[in-house]
């Protein structure tokens, strides 16, 4: 049975009998009190696991429902992804929801990932296997996928980043 509250290896200083203060933040991305990459892994996974055990996916995929997006193709976007992730074995990991429009129609379209909530543009079916394989496997985010500023070219990875947006419908 996954427990959380106990010492994830022996190097662990902290249990319910000797709690830490950062005991919730150490459950999500620590350990504190000592370094270790291989336990830090370990702790990642098991968190990811009890979130799957408990009905919650780890990620949400958001494919924009709206008009504008739809008429772009994010009906036919959100079933390749959905069956790409039910190829890679993650359907319980990661669910693709749909919503409705975001504001932000002529760059659909738009995909959002949450919760890190990193926001894609003009995403094309042919993006769907490096959505997949960088962002959900690799945690590397797609730097050609997010909005550019057109002016000086820099990415926006998240929707509130992007200056003219906010106050719009979909922000946050
Ligand atoms: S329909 Fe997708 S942003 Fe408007």
């Amino acid at each position: 049975m996954i427990n959380l509250m106990e010492a994830c290896c022996s190097q662990c200083k902290h249990t319910p009998a000797t709690p830490c203060q950062r005991f919730v933040d150490c459950r999500k991305s620590g350990p504190f009190c000592h370094e270790s990459k291989g336990c830090a892994d370990s702790r990642k996974k098991l968190v990811n696991r009890v979130q799957v055990l408990s009905g919650s996916p780890v990620k949400q995929i958001i494919v924009c429902g709206g008009t504008g997006c739809s008429s772009s193709g994010s009906a036919k976007l959100a079933e390749l992804l959905t069956e790409e992730i039910k190829k890679r074995e993650l359907s319980n990991e990661v669910l693709v929801k749909r919503t409705s429009c975001h504001g932000f129609c002529e760059n659909g379209p738009i995909v959002h990932v949450k919760p890190e909530s990193i926001f894609y543009t003009k995403v094309k079916p042919g993006d769907v296997n490096e959505i997949v394989s960088s962002h959900l496997i690799e945690e590397k985010y797609v730097e050609g996928l997010m909005f550019h500023d057109p002016d000086s070219g820099h990415p926006y990875p998240h929707f509130s980043d992007i200056p003219f947006m906010h106050g719009r419908p979909g922000y946050y």
